[in-house]
């Protein structure tokens, strides 16, 4: 009888509020008045063709040339290309995370005490023998090491004390007055270091440069030689990121995409930099997820690519293995934490039996909805996928049956795990256009973060839309989402807080 009764009650309220509107509240499965604009996420898809031209352009190799003295510091990372331009700029440098220091930079980074392998031998050191350095990517710096003997030995333990290097280009260079006269080692045995692996087939520094005044000889090369450290490791995981998946030879082709960078070596750590610092998508939101991989082109390292997405992925859509000459190598993506358990909603489901999902509750493991004092289901989690801005889920302020014009607050069950101190970027997507132009026009959102209120918008009728807030945690942070007056209906989906 009872449910009867409430039955009967439900039926009432909906035919009134059909009266007076023509519209039916959310929990009974209502069609809202105007049609959501679905994210369009049409023409978000990798771009892979403007990665590929442009890697075919750029012109990363370097090596010991020029008036460098040696035992110069590593530069920092730098930029080459940005979404198809060829440019020359250091990583932007964000605030780092606590966690951030002391943690060594990525690369493809040699194991500890490694050993090294000969990749390929040099000319000898005749008379007529003339060799060439390599020029190649993810060039550190140089030494010279002494020239009484071919000293092997001290410049791998050179590459030993560099971070990053994983390779070694031994040879003599004549008549450079720089090595003869000017620098202190008085050796014109050089010793390149790289932070990837070179072949012979790199080898295209002949000299021939004019370093003496004319008529001097002309600068040569001999006994060039390669040395590679014999096992490489997987390079940190970024704090506030987790690694999906790789290393594997294809690059992700997948939607969300924001954007790409080439940076001068394989640094997951700048690619990282790169996701934080990108300014939000105004479909998507912010970076959520990058894919790093080094471009080879006829099997010579090119270039290292750094793709941005708003969408996180894995390697169900890592399948674009290249394009002609240029493949796709040591391919690794890395996601966004998100402190946000559950952000989307989409824990939140009806179970197996329906076909068309369509349920809601007041609150389950992840979020709780409050209503005011009076007030009937002001704040609820829907599974139905028309209400929803991605997946099915979505969370509903004001009251669901339409019985009460109140605010509702949505929370998360349990604090949030954050670290105190810490900067976050707070992100959701909101929308308020349920009811219609006319009866949305006061609906309000206030953002409270541990009971301080910190933003409240008054959006009026509005699509989904992205928003962004910059928040500094305390430790155990709450945070409460208040708003939603029926008819005036406020949805909140894809929840998100990402470190600084
Ligand atoms: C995406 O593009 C296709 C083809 O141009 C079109 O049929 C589809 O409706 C578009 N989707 C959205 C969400 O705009
Ligand atoms: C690298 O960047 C850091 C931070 O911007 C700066 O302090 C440092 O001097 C740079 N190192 C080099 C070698 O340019
Ligand atoms: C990039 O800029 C730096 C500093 O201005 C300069 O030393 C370097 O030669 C430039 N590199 C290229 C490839 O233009
Ligand atoms: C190398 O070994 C030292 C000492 O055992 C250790 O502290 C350090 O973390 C190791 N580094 C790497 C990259 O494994
Ligand atoms: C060693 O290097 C110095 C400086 O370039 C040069 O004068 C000398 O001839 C070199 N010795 C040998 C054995 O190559
Ligand atoms: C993705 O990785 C998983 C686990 O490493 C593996 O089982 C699966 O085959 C991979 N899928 C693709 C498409 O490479």
């Amino acid at each position: 009888m009872h449910s009867l009764a409430r039955l009967i009650t439900f039926a009432s309220v909906a035919v009134s509020l059909a009266e007076c509107s023509g519209l039916v509240a959310p929990a009974y499965q209502g069609i809202p008045a105007t049609a959501s604009d679905p994210p369009d996420f049409n023409g978000t898809s990798t771009d892979s063709s403007s990665i590929v031209s442009t890697a075919l352009q750029v012109d990363q190799k370097a090596g010991a040339t020029g008036d460098a003295p040696p035992d110069q510091p590593v530069p920092n990372t730098t930029v080459t290309a940005v979404d198809g331009n060829l440019v020359n700029a250091t990583i932007p440098n964000p605030t780092r995370r606590g966690l951030a220091e002391g943690v060594a930079d990525s690369k493809l980074m040699r194991r500890n005490n490694s050993n090294y392998e000969l990749v390929f031998w040099g000319t000898g050191t005749e008379r007529n023998d003339r060799d060439a350095s390599i020029e190649g990517t993810a060039y550190l710096t140089y030494t010279v090491v002494s020239n009484a003997t071919y000293d092997i030995d001290d410049c791998l333990a050179f590459c030993d004390s560099v971070d990053g290097c994983v390779f070694a280009n031994l040879y003599y260079e004549f008549f450079n007055p720089l090595l003869d006269f000017v620098f202190s080692q008085q050796s014109n045995l050089k010793c390149a270091l790289y932070a990837d692996v070179h072949t012979a087939a790199e080898k295209t520094n002949f000299g021939g440069q004019q370093l003496y005044p004319a008529p001097g000889p002309l600068n040569f090369i001999q006994q060039s030689s390669g040395w590679a450290a014999k096992s490489l490791v997987d390079p940190t995981t970024p704090p506030g990121y987790s690694q999906t998946f790789g290393p594997t030879n294809g690059a992700n082709n997948a939607p969300g995409y924001m954007g790409f960078a080439f940076i001068d070596k394989y640094d997951v750590q700048a690619c990282a930099d790169l996701c934080d610092t990108r300014g939000a998508d105004p479909v998507g939101g912010a970076c959520e997820y990058f894919n790093i991989w080094r471009a080879t082109v006829n099997g010579i390292p090119t270039t290292y690519t750094c793709a941005m997405y708003f969408i996180p992925s894995d390697n169900s859509t890592a399948v674009n293995f290249g394009q002609g000459d240029l493949l796709v190598t040591e391919s690794r993506g890395y996601k966004r934490n998100n402190l946000i358990v559950d952000g989307g909603f989409e824990g939140y489901s009806c179970g197996s039996t329906a076909e068309a999902p369509f349920c809601f509750t007041p609150g389950y493991s992840a979020w709780q909805g409050t209503s005011s004092p009076g007030g009937n289901l002001d704040a609820s989690i829907f599974n139905f996928q028309p209400y929803a801005h991605t997946g099915n889920a979505v969370a509903l302020l004001g009251s669901a049956y339409g019985t009460d014009d109140l605010p509702g607050t949505l929370a998360p069950t349990a604090p949030i795990a954050t670290e105190a101190g810490q900067s976050y970027t707070l992100q959701f997507f909101h929308s308020s256009f349920y009811s219609g132009e006319e009866a949305e026009a006061p609906a309000t959102l206030e953002i409270i973060w541990n009971g301080q209120s910190v933003d409240t918008i008054h959006p009026g009728f509005a699509q989904w839309t992205g928003h962004q807030y910059t928040v500094t945690a305390q430790g155990n942070d709450l945070l409460q989402f208040k708003g939603g007056a029926a008819p005036a209906y406020v949805f909140i989906d894809d929840v998100a807080l990402f470190p600084l």
